[in-house]
C-alpha cells in the first residue's frame, strides 16, 4: 500500500485528537483512501507529558524545523495557534512545497492573504476545516456542496464557549462570570478567553467565511464585533418573556454587491432552530439563492471533533496527491484572481429591529420623553414593557423597534442616554427574525 508521510506541529489538545483517530480509525481511513498515512515527527516544545496515547518517543523533536526539512513529509499540520511562530512555520513550509493543514482561524484570518497567495504561487495545498465550526465540515460544504448559489445569508453560532455560556444563564439563570469559569474548565476556551467572550474568535471565523462565500478579502477592522460580556441575566429573562432566545451571531448578508458583516449577541425568536443550539455546540445556518435554507450543526469545539476535521483535510489532500494534482477545489472556493478586496457595508447603514432596555428614573413623563426621542429620529416602537419599582431608584423600561437605521437608534440614546431620564446607559440588543424560509 501506498505511504504518504505527514508532520504534526503542536502536540496539545487537537494534536493529541488527531494521533488519536490516526491510530484508532486506520483500518476506516485506509479503506477509504486506499494508501496509508505514517505519521513521521511531532514536534512541540513540550515532549514530555504523557498525552495518554502510545507514541515512539524517536518521531518526538522540539524543533519544527526537521519536519520542514524532511522530504519524506507532504503534509505538515500545524496546530499551535497563535500568529507569529505559525506564520513562519506556515510559510517556511509551503516554501518547501509541503501542503498544510491548519486549525489556526486567527492565524487565517489575519495573514490569510500572505498565507493563501504563498501557497497559491507555489502550487500547494492549504487544508482548514477545522478552522470554523470544530468539527462541523462547514468549509467544505461551502466550497463544494453550496458551490452553485449565491450566499444570501449565514448567520453562525461559531463560539462554543460564548454559547456555553449564554446556554448555562438561559438554562440555569447564572451569571456570566461563574458560568465563563466553568467554560474554561472544561477546555473551550482560547488562551486569552476574551477573543471568545468578546466576540473576536467569532469575527475571525466570520472573515474565513466571508471569503469562501463572496470571494472577498476582508479587512477585520471593517467587521463590527460585540461580545457578550455585557449580557445580564435580567435582558436573557426579558428577552424570554418577549419570546426571543439570546445568541452570539456572526452574520453575513449580501444585498446586490453590498456585504454586511457582524458580529453581536442577537436576540432570535425561540422557534428558530439556532435558539435550540446549546452548550458548546455550534451551528451555521446557510441561506442560498439555489437551495434555500440549511443548517450544519455540531461541536465546535474540543479534541476529537477538531481533530476529526483536521484530518479530513489530510484525506482530502492525500487523494490528490495520490491523482497527481494539487487544489482541484480552489483553496478559499474562488478562482485567485477572482478574489477581491471589498469593504463591509458601514455599521451606521445597517438596519435591524432592536431590543432596548432603560434604566428610567421613576418619574411621570418619562416614557413620553424617551419615545418623543425615538419618534424624532424616525424610530417606531413595537412593544414596551415596564416592571416593578425596583433597581436603585431606576425602573427597568424594556423596549423592542420597529426596522430602524443603526446610525439613528445609536443617535437617540446618545440624547436619552446623556439626559437625566435615565441613571444607566441603556442596554442594546439588535434583533434578528429569521434570515432565510425557515425557522423564524
Ligand atoms: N475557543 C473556541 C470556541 C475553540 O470556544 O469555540 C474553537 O475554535
Amino acid at each position: 500500500m501506498k505511504k504518504i508521510g505527514i508532520g504534526l506541529v503542536g502536540f496539545g489538545t487537537v494534536g493529541t485528537g488527531v494521533v488519536r483517530i490516526l491510530q484508532e480509525n486506520k483500518g476506516v481511513i485506509e479503506d477509504r483512501l486506499g494508501a496509508s498515512i505514517v505519521l513521521r515527527k511531532i514536534a512541540d516544545l513540550d515532549i514530555t507529558t504523557d498525552r495518554g496515547v502510545k507514541v515512539d518517543r524517536k518521531i518526538l523533536t522540539t524543533d519544527a524545523g526537521e519536519l520542514i526539512d524532511d522530504p519524506d513529509i507532504s503534509i505538515l499540520i500545524e496546530l499551535i495557534g497563535g500568529y507569529d511562530a505559525a506564520k513562519e512555520i506556515t510559510l517556511k513550509a509551503i516554501g518547501k512545497g509541503k501542503h498544510v493543514v491548519t486549525a489556526n482561524k486567527a492565524l487565517l484570518a489575519v495573514h490569510g492573504d500572505d498565507i493563501f497567495g504563498e501557497a497559491h504561487s507555489r502550487g500547494v495545498d492549504i487544508g482548514f476545516e477545522a478552522s470554523v465550526g470544530g468539527g462541523i465540515p462547514v468549509i467544505r460544504s461551502i466550497k463544494e456542496g453550496l458551490v452553485a448559489n449565491h450566499i444570501k445569508v449565514i448567520f453562525g453560532i461559531l463560539n462554543g464557549t460564548s454559547n456555553y455560556i449564554l446556554s448555562e444563564m438561559t438554562s440555569k439563570g447564572k451569571e456570566f462570570g461563574d458560568v465563563l469559569k466553568a467554560a474554561q474548565n472544561k477546555g473551550y476556551a482560547e488562551a486569552d478567553p476574551t477573543f471568545d467572550i468578546e466576540g473576536i474568535d467569532t469575527a475571525h471565523k466570520l472573515a474565513i467565511l466571508l471569503s469562501l462565500a463572496y470571494g472577498i478579502k476582508v479587512d477585520l477592522g471593517d467587521i463590527y464585533v460585540e461580545g457578550i460580556s455585557k449580557i445580564t441575566p435580567l435582558d436573557i429573562e426579558f428577552a424570554k418573556e418577549l419570546g426571543y432566545t439570546i445568541k452570539l451571531l456572526a452574520i453575513a448578508k449580501e444585498e446586490g454587491r453590498r456585504i454586511e458583516a457582524r458580529v453581536h449577541p442577537t436576540l432570535l425568536p425561540n422557534c428558530h432552530l439556532l435558539s435550540m443550539v446549546n452548550e458548546a455546540y455550534n451551528a451555521i445556518f446557510i441561506d442560498g439563492d439555489a437551495v434555500g435554507s440549511t443548517m450544519f450543526y455540531g461541536k465546535g469545539a474540543g479534541m476529537m471533533p477538531t481533530a476529526s476535521a483536521v484530518i479530513s483535510d489530510v484525506l482530502e489532500i492525500c487523494r490528490n496527491i495520490m491523482k497527481g494534482s494539487s487544489r482541484r477545489v480552489p483553496l478559499l472556493s474562488f478562482q485567485h484572481e477572482k478574489i477581491r478586496a471589498q469593504k463591509i457595508k458601514n455599521m451606521s447603514d445597517v438596519t435591524s429591529r432592536y431590543y432596548l432596555r432603560f434604566s428610567a428614573i421613576d418619574k411621570p413623563g418619562v416614557l413620553s420623553k424617551i419615545s418623543g426621542i425615538l419618534g424624532n429620529l424616525d424610530i417606531s416602537i413595537s412593544s414596551v414593557i415596564q416592571k416593578g419599582r425596583e433597581v436603585e431608584g431606576t425602573v427597568p423600561i424594556f423596549m423592542v423597534t420597529y426596522e430602524a437605521r443603526e446610525a439613528n437608534i445609536q443617535k437617540a440614546l446618545k440624547e436619552i442616554d446623556d439626559s437625566p431620564i435615565t441613571l444607566d446607559n441603556t442596554v442594546l440588543i439588535r434583533i434578528e427574525e429569521g434570515g432565510g424560509n425557515f425557522g423564524g
